[in-house]
Formats: C-alpha cells, structure tokens, sequence
C-alpha cells in the first residue's frame, strides 16, 4: 500500500536553513506536519525518513500491544548513547528486562513514600534562600532542587555544594546529545572540533563524579537499602555482579532522566499560574487550608488535589519529554501499512496533548479537566506524559509526588510574576525546556488561615 505521505525537506533545504542561521524547530513541524496531514503520515526530513504518529489508538499498538517488534529509534541511540550509555532508558531485549526488574523496587510506592520529607526539606532549603524581591531563573531553581532530591534519594549522595556544578555538567550533555539529534548535517565523529573536546572534558568530570558514589559505597559495604545499592548487590545466574561500566550507565540514566523533566513540569506550572491568576488563587486557597502555615507532608497530598491538577495541565500543555521514537524490528502493521525493520517512528506528545481532537479548548490552561469527575472524559493514549506499555516511565510516581510536594512548598510561601519583556520560547530538546529561561519576580506571602 502507498504511504500516507507527510512532508518532504529537503537535504538542501536544511542546508540552506543552516546557512542562514535558522534552527530546525520540530515542535512547529510536527504541529504543521499534523495539521497538513492528520495524525499519520510518512515524511522526510533531509536523509532521515520517519512515520509521524499521533494518533491515541495507533500509538497503544506500538506502545502497548506490538511493543516488542520496536527498539528506541536509532535516532535517539546515536544522539544520547555516548552520554548515557546502555542503561535502562536505551537497553534492549533480555538485558533491559533484567536491568528494569533489578531498579524497579526502588520506585515501588511504599518506597517512595519514604523519599516524601527529603523532597519536601530541599524545596524549602532552598526557598530559605529566596528573598522578597529576587528575580530568578525558575528554571534554574527548580533544576537544582529535582538534581539534589535524585541524588539524595537514589543514590544517598549530598550533592548541595557542587548543585550548580553537576547541573551545568548535565545541562551540556543534554545539549550536546539534542545536538546530535537535530543534526541532519553530522560532522563525522573522529573530528575533533572544539565543542567535541569540550563535551569530552564534560564527560570526564561527570565519570569521575559518578564513580566517586560508586566507590565511596563499594567501600563502605552498607546496603542503605536505596537504588545504588540494590544495582552493587544484583547478581546474575552466574552470581557475576554489574560492571563498573553498566553501574555507571544505569546511575547516569537515571540522573539524566531523573531530574530535568520534573524541573520542566514545574518551571511550566509556574509560569502557566502566573497568567492565570484565578488559578493561582485557587491553587494557594487550597494550600492554606490544609497546611496552615506548616510544611506539606505525604498524608496532605490527598487533601491537595487542585495541585495535582495543575501539574497534569502543564505536562499536557508543556510534556517535559516531548514524545517518543522508535524503530521496527521486524515487518508490523500499524494502520493499514506495514512498517518495514529499520524503519522509524515518532509520536509526538507536543501534538497530540494540544490536538482539538481529544481535548476540547486545547490551547487553554484549565486544571479543571483533570478533575476526578472529568479526567476519564479525556480519550484513552491521548495523554501520555509518562508514554505507555512496557517502557513506561519508572519514574512515574516518583515525578508526580516530588512535583505536587513542591509545587504546595513553593506556593505558601511565595507569589510569582513574570519579569515583563522577556521571551519565553518553549524548545525541544530532550525535553522541552524554555529556550532563553523564565525569568519570575518573587514576593514573599503569608498563608491566610481561616
Ligand atoms: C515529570 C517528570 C517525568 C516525565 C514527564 C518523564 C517522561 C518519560 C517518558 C515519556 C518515558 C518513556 C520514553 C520512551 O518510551 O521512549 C520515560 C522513561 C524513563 N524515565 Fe521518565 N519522566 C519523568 C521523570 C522521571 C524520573 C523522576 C525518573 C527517575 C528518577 C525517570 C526515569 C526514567 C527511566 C529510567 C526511563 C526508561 C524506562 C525504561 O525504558 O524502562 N523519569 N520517562
């Protein structure tokens, strides 16, 4: 059967567009792609050809139902394996069923719970250094607070000191892999161009950092009963325990995918509550009422539901990963077509949580919809933060706890307001962050008891 074909850019196209200076946006192409074509089509971007999916029931098939003929997309190998490695969020096969089996326990929900107060202590660490009147990066802000609260509850390290450090380190990674994947012009690896070196040097320092908690814990022999000592303590049939080299992909795994994306959840909350003000006043009202005044705690995040809400808004209206990508493996039907191996796919979250055809008002801020009463009017695959099936996000409850919890932290004790004339471009990389940050005014407030 005939592709239902997409869009066609050219090779030269994109050459012309870098000489110009214009930076692919696949945000806007995916939007024009979807609207040009509906929610499946076939393009060409340059060299790369992919499927454009983002269609709910054909995205439970390749995520759910036929999830074992697809392997992450080549694409997102080559762009974010030389950082990260093979650890859980690119392994395959047996390997990746083992290695998921092995850290899944420590995500488990008693398990989490557990890690409530230590999300809770450096959020209002941290707003003990904000003062009335400061403008701040709240991007930067909430990186550095999600950066501390992984390493604290995953790997039982105090990384408060060097904070900054290791998120700048982390920050040029995931630059330098979303790089590679916007790159439709590679410049072959053995080319040693100063940013190369640079991102060399940045892996260096972060390798060293890594194999420090690796070693101070091997030395120690404690089982602090957190994910690094469940991964030191896994053996295999063999009774052969991880390599040096697969502890280190699976810790930096879960720094990269760990901390960023609910930095982003909450960045865009924020910023979503600051041009609705009603929504703002709703979301503290709440606040005040169950904490009056104090710390939250895990037994108040049942009684704070609002604040669930305005962070299930912002992930759909802003998904900090922006979708997800595959690669058949072997000849699979989906929609009629026969996607041969090798071929790639991408389901754009972007598109499809601001698609008309599954949420009504699309464009518009309105927590309201996930409301216990109205969340299961919302089509099935159609939001998908976490993706689905087999490789859904681990870190699931984990992000959604850390994020409500400092969400209700931030907003008893401080209003916000965007500094005016600044810029806010939402940008994909391997999530997708504000492009130049947001910039908030931060006042101090008092809750209101009643
Ligand atoms: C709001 C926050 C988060 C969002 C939106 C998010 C989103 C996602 C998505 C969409 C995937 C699936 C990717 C795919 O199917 O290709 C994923 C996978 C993954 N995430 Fe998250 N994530 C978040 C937080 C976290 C946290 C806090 C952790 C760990 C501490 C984490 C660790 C992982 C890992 C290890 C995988 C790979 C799982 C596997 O393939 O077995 N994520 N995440």
């Amino acid at each position: 059967m005939n592709r239902p074909d997409g869009m066609r850019l050219s090779i030269a196209r994109i050459m012309w567009m870098t000489l110009r200076g214009f930076k692919f946006d696949p945000l806007a192409f995916f939007m024009k792609v979807d609207e040009l074509y509906g929610p499946f089509s076939y393009n060409e971007l340059g060299p790369v050809r992919m499927w454009l999916i983002n269609d709910p029931e054909l995205v439970r098939e390749i995520s759910v139902e036929k999830a074992a003929h697809f392997h992450k997309s080549r694409l997102i190998r080559e762009s974010i394996k030389p950082f990260i490695g093979n650890g859980l969020l690119l392994s395959e096969g047996d390997f990746w069923k083992r290695q998921r089996k092995l850290a899944q326990p420590a995500f488990h929900t008693r398990r989490i719970e557990s890690y409530a107060q230590t999300m809770v202590d450096f959020t209002e660490q941290a707003l003990a250094g904000w003062r009335d009147g400061d403008v701040r990066y709240i991007d930067r802000e909430m990186m550095q607070i999600t950066l501390q609260i992984v390493c604290k509850t995953l790997f039982d390290a105090n990384v408060s000191g060097e904070a900054a450090r290791v998120g700048t380190l982390l920050t040029e990674v995931l630059e330098a892999s979303n790089e590679r994947l916007n790159a439709a012009l590679r410049v072959p690896e053995w080319l040693p161009t100063p940013r190369r070196q640079r991102q060399k040097a940045v892996l260096r320092e972060l390798d060293a950092l890594i194999g420090r908690f690796i070693e101070d814990r091997r030395r120690s022999g404690e089982d602090k009963g957190d994910l690094l000592s469940m991964l030191l303590e896994a053996r295999d049939d063999n009774g052969a325990g991880m390599s040096d080299q697969q502890l280190r992909d699976e810790v930096m795994t879960l720094f990269i995918a760990g901390h960023e994306t609910t930095a982003m959840a909450l960045s865009w909350a924020l910023y979503l509550l600051a041009q609705n003000p009603a929504a703002l006043e709703k979301l503290q009202q709440e606040v005040d009422m169950v904490l009056a005044g104090r710390a939250p705690t895990l037994a108040d995040l049942p009684h704070l539901p609002y604040g669930e809400m305005v962070i299930k808004e912002a992930m759909r209206l802003y998904p900090p990963a922006p979708g997800f990508s595959r690669e058949a493996v072997e000849p699979t039907e989906i929609g009629g077509y026969t996607l041969q191996p090798g071929e790639m796919l991408t389901v754009s979250l972007w598109v499809m949580h601001r698609s008309a055809r599954y949420f009504a008002q699309p464009e518009q801020f309105l927590p309201e919809r996930f409301s216990k009463e109205r969340e299961a009017e919302i089509p099935r695959y159609a939001y998908l933060p976490f993706g689905a099936g087999p490789r859904v996000c681990i870190g699931n409850l984990f992000a959604l706890m850390e994020a409500r919890l400092m969400l209700a932290a931030i907003a008893q004790r401080y209003e916000w307001q965007l500094v005016p004339a600044q810029q806010i471009v939402p940008q994909q990389l391997i999530t997708i962050r504000p492009q130049y940050g947001i910039q908030m005014k931060l006042t101090q407030r008092q809750p209101v008891l009643a």
